[in-house]
């Protein structure tokens, strides 16, 4: 039984959700991967709870009962000092993506990778602003970053393409990579409104605090620049991209296109032009022949053009906090278990 330390940075939905999963899963890690995963300790933006009772003795009720109690939230210690002390793990980073910055999560990161930590994310700033910078000093200490709850969460998208995909040609990814507008489009197409659609999404727990980052395609295009570092390793910038969100269709496009057969969906495209990966977003007419056409809901999709296995296309994925904390725990699992 291999025991890890696990430090948590951030404590939004998905934080909250990784939580209380760890200590849902606590006993089937430890019987069908032999990990017995300890979080030591949950970082707010200026408090912390840190568990002297491991989670791994803790059960999710008992778990839930501290994080709600007020009194075990003690002043924020550093990071440093945490990362310090003991054994190193694994820091779970999950707090608010600035994607012009990259903080605080790029400070975190590089301090876990520079104190011998793996990183577990789904904090889209940080790898945008500086991917190579991270995945470089991950590499010189002999550790991983593993990112898929920043690229689609749920939708094993970087797993497919760099593990089952390996030794293809990629030559083209498309992807509905975001549940908030794919949620949307769907619903507005059976006759919601955008605000009831939207409302819906943000009760699921899937729209972002600023929507415009979602129904602007902002988030795709965030999520095809980080797919395009892993798969081409060319660090794509957002302005070399163009990208159309959903905000310019109309209910009554929608509707019409449903009467035709037909469905709009947001399609982020990679694809090879010479030396060169290029990529945009833009709301797409698709017919029922498309991989991508049966993709309703909050659900998402992928689907890649290879040079030697055909066409591989993925659907589903929960589009929400326990399915992003999901993508976490399993990413965390990889590092450790090889199959
Ligand atoms: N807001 C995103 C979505 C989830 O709707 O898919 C985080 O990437």
């Amino acid at each position: 039984m291999k025991t890890l330390p696990v430090i948590l940075v951030g404590f939004g939905p998905v934080g909250r959700a990784f939580a209380e999963l760890l200590a849902e899963k606590m006993a089937e890690l430890k019987e069908k991967y032999g990990l017995s995963l300890r979080l030591e300790a949950i970082l707010r933006r200026s408090s912390a709870l840190l568990l002297e009772e491991k989670v791994e003795s803790l059960d999710k009720r008992a778990l839930v009962n501290k994080i709600n109690d007020p009194s075990s939230w003690s002043r924020r210690p550093s990071l440093d000092s945490l990362l310090q002390q003991g054994i190193p793990g694994v820091l779970v980073e999950v707090t608010t993506s600035d994607l012009k910055t990259g903080q605080p999560g790029y400070d975190h990161i590089k301090k876990a990778l520079t104190s011998g930590w793996h990183v577990v994310t789904a904090n889209k700033g940080p790898l945008l602003v500086s991917f190579s910078e991270l995945h470089n000093l991950a590499k010189e200490n002999n550790l991983r970053l593993k990112f898929s709850g920043a690229t689609a969460a749920a939708l094993p998208a970087l797993d497919v393409g760099l593990v089952s995909l390996a030794g293809t040609e990629i030559r083209r990814v498309e992807g509905i990579l975001n549940g908030t507008s794919n949620y949307l489009l769907t619903r507005m197409a059976e006759g919601a409104s955008y605000s009831e659609a939207l409302k819906e999404a943000q009760e699921k727990g899937i729209a972002e605090k600023n929507p415009a980052y979602d129904v602007e395609g902002w988030d795709t295009a965030v999520k095809l620049a980080l797919l395009s570092a892993a798969f081409f390793g060319v660090c794509l910038q957002l302005e070399e991209m163009e990208v159309v969100g959903i905000n310019q269709l109309t209910p009554e496009e929608l509707r019409m296109a449903k009467q035709k057969g037909l469905k709009f969906k947001l399609i982020g495209s990679l694809w090879k032009q010479k030396e060169s990966i290029k990529a945009k977003v833009r709301p797409e007419l698709l017919n029922p022949s498309h991989a991508l056409f049966f993709v309703d809901g909050t659900n998402k999709g992928i689907s890649f053009v290879t040079d030697s296995m055909g066409t591989i296309t993925l659907m589903g994925g929960q589009s929400d906090p326990r399915g992003a904390a999901a993508a976490l725990l399993k990413d965390i699992i990889n590092i450790y278990h090889h199959f």
